[in-house]
C-alpha cells in the first residue's frame, strides 16, 4: 500500500522505515527541509541502532522516499499517519498546535473521488481524534471521503526497530469498519496481538500505558529509598517482586528516575487531561515528585560521602537519558550536573554518542568553566574524587575499572543505575554506592 508519514521524528521515521521494510511504499515528510535533504543523502537526524541501514536499504529499493510537502503526502498516501511533536506547554498540557496545523493542511489537500485514512500516531490526549475530524470537516473541500483513526506507537528509543517490527500489541482505534479494515491490511505482515477499539480508548491506552510504566519506576524508586534506610537491597527486592507474573520484572529497575521525551511529558499531560475532565490524578503527581527527587537525592548522597563538593573533581559517565540514544531531552544528567556545579564541584562529563547535544543542553549551567566534556571514560575519571555512573551505556559498564581505579584520586563510585557488578568492583578496590543498596 502507499502510505505517508507526516513528521519524521523518532516515531515517524522508524514507523515509515519499518512499513517500507514490510513492503509498503512509504513517503516520509517533515516540515524541516534540511532534515529531509539530509535523509535523502542518508544522514539520520538522530541516533537509533539499525535505522540508518534500514532507511538506506529501503530508499535504494525505491520503497522509502522523503519530501517536505504535506500536499504530496496526502495526494499519494492511502493512509496518512500524523506523527508530529506534541511538546508540553508550561502548564504540562500537550501543545496540539502542530497536530492542528497538519490536520488543516491534510484537509486542504484531500483528493477528489478517493478515500483517505488519517491516522493519529503521535501521543495525544483523549478526544483529539474528534478535534482532528472537526478540523478536517471545516477545511476540506465539499464531498471528500476520509476517516480518522488512532494507532498509538509503543516503541522505545534505542530498541525502536525491534519494538516496531515485533510489537507485543497493535492498537487499532477506529470508529468505522472501513478504517479498521485498512489498518488491519497495513499491519498484515506484523506480529503481535491486535486490540480493536474506538478512537477514544486507543488514545487513552497510550497515555495510561506510559503513566503506568512511569508509576512502576517511581514505585520501585520509593522502595529503594526505604531499602537505603533499612539495609535491604533493592536489586534483590525487585527480583523477588518481579517473579510474580502479576508484577513482572520489567520497569522495576531502581535508579535516578525516568527522563526522555515521553514519560515526563506524558505523565504531565495525563494529569492535565484528567483535571480537565474533572478528576485530580494525585497518584501521578506523586509519581512526578518521587521522580524529581531521585536526582537530588543522588547528589545528596555524593555530597554526604565526600563531606563537601567544593572544588572537587567529579566524573559523570553517561549523559543521554538512556543508552543507545543521543536524546538529551529531560535527561537526569542535566539536573545532576546542574546540582553538582551549584554545590561547587568540577564536573568532567563523558558520553559515547551525545556530547554535542549535551553541550547544547547544558550551555546555560553555571559556572560553565567548572564543566568539561571528555572524549573518553579515562579522561573523565582522571583525578576524580568520585565517579558517577548516570547512563548505563555498555561502553561505560564494560570499561576497564581496574585501570580506572589507578586514574582516580579516590575510588568512590556512585552507580545511578545499579548496572555494575558490585562484587567485582569492590574486589578491584572501589567503594560502590548503588541506588537502594548499601556498600
Ligand atoms: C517510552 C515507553 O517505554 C515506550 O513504550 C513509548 O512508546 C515511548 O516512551 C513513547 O511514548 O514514545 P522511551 O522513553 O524511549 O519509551 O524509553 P524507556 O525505555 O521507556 O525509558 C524511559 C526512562 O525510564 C529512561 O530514563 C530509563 O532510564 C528509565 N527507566 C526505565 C528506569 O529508570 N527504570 C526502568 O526499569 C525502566
Amino acid at each position: 500500500m502507499q502510505l505517508s508519514i507526516i513528521g519524521s521524528g523518532h516515531v515517524g521515521l522508524v514507523t515509515g522505515a519499518c512499513f517500507a521494510e514490510k513492503g509498503h511504499d512509504v513517503l516520509c515528510t517533515d516540515s524541516d527541509a534540511e532534515k529531509i535533504e539530509g535523509l535523502k543523502q542518508g544522514t539520520m537526524p538522530f541516533h537509533e541502532p539499525g535505522l540508518e541501514a534500514m532507511v538506506r536499504r529501503n530508499a535504494e529499493d525505491g520503497r522509502l522516499r522523503f519530501s517536505d510537502s504535506v500536499a504530496e503526502a496526502v495526494t499519494l498516501g492511502q493512509a496518512v499517519f500524523i506523527s508530529v511533536w506534541t511538546p508540553p506547554l508550561p502548564s504540562g498540557r500537550a501543545d496540539l498546535s502542530y497536530v492542528e496545523k497538519v490536520s488543516r493542511e491534510i484537509a486542504e489537500n484531500l483528493p477528489e473521488n478517493e478515500h483517505r485514512l488519517v491516522v493519529e500516531k503521535s501521543t495525544v490526549p483523549v478526544r483529539t481524534g474528534e478535534r482532528v475530524l472537526r478540523t478536517i470537516e471545516r477545511f476540506a473541500p465539499k464531498g471528500r471521503d476520509y476517516d480518522v483513526a488512532s494507532n498509538p506507537e509503543f516503541l522505545r528509543e534505542g530498541t525502536a526497530i525491534r519494538d516496531t517490527m515485533e510489537p507485543d500489541r497493535i492498537v487499532i482505534g477506529a470508529d468505522s469498519e472501513k478504517a479498521r479494515a485498512l489498518l488491519e491490511r497495513i499491519y498484515k505482515g506484523f506480529p503481535g496481538e491486535r486490540v480493536f477499539c474506538d478512537v477514544r480508548s486507543a488514545e487513552m491506552i497510550k497515555h495510561a500505558s506510559n503513566a503506568f510504566l512511569a508509576s512502576k519506576i517511581s514505585f520501585i524508586n520509593a522502595v529503594a529509598r526505604v531499602c537505603e534506610k533499612s539495609g535491604a537491597d533493592i536489586e534483590l527486592v525487585a527480583r523477588g517482586m518481579g517473579l510474580d507474573p502479576r508484577i513482572a520484572p520489567s520497569f522495576l529497575k531502581a535508579g535516578i528516575g525516568y527522563g526522555g521525551s515521553c514519560f515526563p511529558k506524558d505523565v504531565s499531560a495525563f494529569i492535565d487531561i484528567a483535571r480537565e475532565l474533572g478528576y485530580e490524578f494525585r497518584l501521578l503527581e506523586e509519581v512526578q515528585r518521587i521522580n524529581r527527587e531521585m536526582r537530588f537525592h543522588f547528589v545528596d548522597r555524593v555530597e554526604k560521602e565526600l563531606w563537601n563538593l567544593r572544588d572537587k573533581p567529579v566524573a559523570v559517565l553517561g549523559l543521554a537519558f538512556k543508552p543507545d540514544t543521543d536524546d538529551m531531552r529531560l535527561a537526569p544528567s542535566v539536573t545532576i550536573i546542574e546540582e553538582l556545579l551549584k554545590r561547587g564541584a568540577h564536573v568532567r562529563a563523558f558520553d559515547p554518542v551525545t556530547i554535542p547535544r549535551a553541550r547544547e543542553a547544558m550551555q546555560d549551567l553555571q559556572p560553565q568553566e567548572s564543566l568539561a566534556f571528555c572524549n573518553t571514560v579515562e579522561d573523565a575519571c582522571k583525578g576524580a574524587e568520585a565517579v558517577l555512573l548516570v547512563t548505563e551505556w555498555p561502553e561505560i559498564v564494560g570499561a576497564d575499572w581496574k585501570k580506572l581505579r589507578t586514574l582516580v584520586a579516590s575510588p568512590t563510585l556512585f552507580d545511578g543505575r545499579n548496572a555494575l557488578d558490585r562484587a567485582e568492583l569492590q574486589a578491584a578496590g572501589w567503594t560502590v554506592n548503588g541506588v537502594g543498596t548499601g556498600q
